[in-house]
């Protein structure tokens, strides 16, 4: 009897929690509708001119560059277009301690942590904007667009972005965003991923919500059309338009090779691009696709596809470029130089699951309704002089972005319903 009334009494509370969440929804929906923006946008300058960004740099603490190749100065203008699911957070963390160190200017979001992701990025998103400011550093989560980003930029500014494996990269976002994406709460079975690429046009609705996720969330991510037909000429025609906005792509598979172009591209040191992989997933929660469905997460990924594969030319004859060997030696260095930083800074040699991670501030931010994100613990005694470079290269992208003075609480109001009404 009291066992029945407790049922019902959770019940009516899951169900105004639910109600919460909604209107939550609509508040944001509400935001993305009606984003404040600027005035009079056709005014605006086209691009923010270089001398002001050059006035950020003044007081830059730009390390002296000790190579006899190098006559280069490292670049500090950089927009990192932040695709989803793609390795992309371990490249914001290596880019908020550059930017930290030569204390450089971020655009950042306000309240959350994207820029009102997935609405089209506009200048107004920014924090604290004003018509006519520039920044360095642009490297969050967007809807890209290049012409509002480029009024934030100077025009001297690097483009650079990340992709991944189509299939992978649609295998994690069906993971991690399934419970966020309604139209999958109706695939019953065990395996819902294999049920949906079997027949996704059962499932599938271009309008329903949140449903980019799930079909070329890269090109989605870019500002472009998810929804092209495979022979539409247009995905051709944008991924070409793309080659010409970014100046480097990197490739979660390639990850390491990857920083060493991006090292050498913008002037920087080994230093500067250590890592301890971020915001990974735990291994036992990947589904391991046979290569049938493989072909069908293509098929149903095509645009997504063609991308991957037209940069994946364009940075192996890059690393042609660099030199082969030269490669080898420079991913060596750095394999080596980050597994020192490992031994200095972790606890248990690597990542763990999140229910043993001792200190919040290095828990990640776990999907709806599970914990499969795995984190860090940091050692108890480090010598002080690494202390706080370990403390920035564990500290996840939220917490990041709080101790760089976003206040994000449209994010926290979301994660605290999600694990109320999920947990
Ligand atoms: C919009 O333009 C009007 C008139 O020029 C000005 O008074 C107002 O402050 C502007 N608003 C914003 C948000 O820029
Ligand atoms: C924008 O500003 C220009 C010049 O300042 C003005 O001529 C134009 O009418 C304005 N457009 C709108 C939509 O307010
Ligand atoms: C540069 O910054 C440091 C502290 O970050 C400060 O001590 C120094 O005075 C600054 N130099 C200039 C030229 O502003
Ligand atoms: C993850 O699983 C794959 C295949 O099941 C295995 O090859 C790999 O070594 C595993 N990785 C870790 C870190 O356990
Ligand atoms: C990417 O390029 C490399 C080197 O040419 C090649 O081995 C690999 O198969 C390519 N990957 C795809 C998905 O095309």
């Amino acid at each position: 009897m009291s066992g029945l009334k407790g049922n019902k009494c959770s019940s009516v509370v899951r169900r105004l929690i639910l109600l919460v969440l909604l209107t939550n929804i609509l508040l944001v929906l509400y935001c993305l509708t009606n984003p404040r923006q600027g005035n009079n946008s056709s005014s605006r300058r086209a691009t923010c001119p270089l001398s002001a960004a050059q006035l950020l740099q003044k007081n830059v603490s730009v390390p002296p560059q000790s190579t006899k190749s190098g006559e280069c100065s490292p670049k500090v203008n950089i927009m990192f277009m932040k695709t989803h699911k793609t390795a992309s957070s371990t490249v914001l963390n290596i880019l908020f301690r550059f930017g930290e160190k030569h204390k450089l200017k971020f655009a950042l979001p306000k309240g959350r942590n994207d820029f009102f992701y997935p609405s089209p990025f506009r200048c107004s998103q920014v924090k604290d904007y004003r018509l006519g400011d520039c920044f360095n550093i642009v490297c969050n989560h967007m809807r890209f667009d290049h012409q509002e980003v480029a009024k934030l930029l100077p025009a001297d500014a690097v483009y650079i972005t990340i992709l991944r494996d189509p299939v992978a990269l649609f295998e994690s976002a069906f993971h991690y965003y399934h419970r966020a994406v309604p139209l999958t709460w109706r695939i019953d079975g065990e395996d819902k991923l294999a049920r949906f690429l079997n027949s996704p046009q059962s499932f599938y609705s271009a309008n329903a919500f949140n449903s980019f996720y799930l079909k070329n969330l890269l090109f989605f991510d870019f500002g472009l059309d998810n929804h092209l037909e495979a022979d539409d000429p247009r995905i051709a025609r944008d991924i070409n338009d793309l080659s010409k906005r970014f100046h480097l792509v990197l490739f979660a598979e390639y990850f390491e090779e990857s920083l060493i172009l991006l090292k050498d591209t913008l002037c920087w040191t080994t230093e500067d691009i250590l890592y301890f992989k971020l915001n990974a997933r735990r291994n036992s929660s990947v589904s391991r696709l046979t290569p049938e469905l493989r072909a069908k997460a293509l098929q149903w990924n095509e645009a997504d596809w063609r991308l991957y594969q037209h940069f994946n030319v364009t940075f192996w004859a890059r690393v042609e470029a660099y030199g082969r060997e030269r490669m080898k030696r420079e991913v060596n260095e750095l394999r080596r130089r980050n597994s020192e930083m490992m031994e200095i800074c972790i606890e248990e040699g690597g990542a763990v699951e999140a229910q043993k991670i001792q200190d919040r501030r290095f828990l990640p931010w776990q999907p709806i309704g599970e914990s499969s994100i795995l984190g860090y613990n940091m050692k108890k005694n480090i010598d002080p002089k690494f202390r706080t470079i370990c403390e920035k290269m564990l500290t996840p992208e939220i917490q990041y972005l709080s101790s760089l003075g976003v206040s994000l609480w449209l994010t926290r109001l979301w994660g605290w319903l999600k694990d109320a009404v999920w947990i």
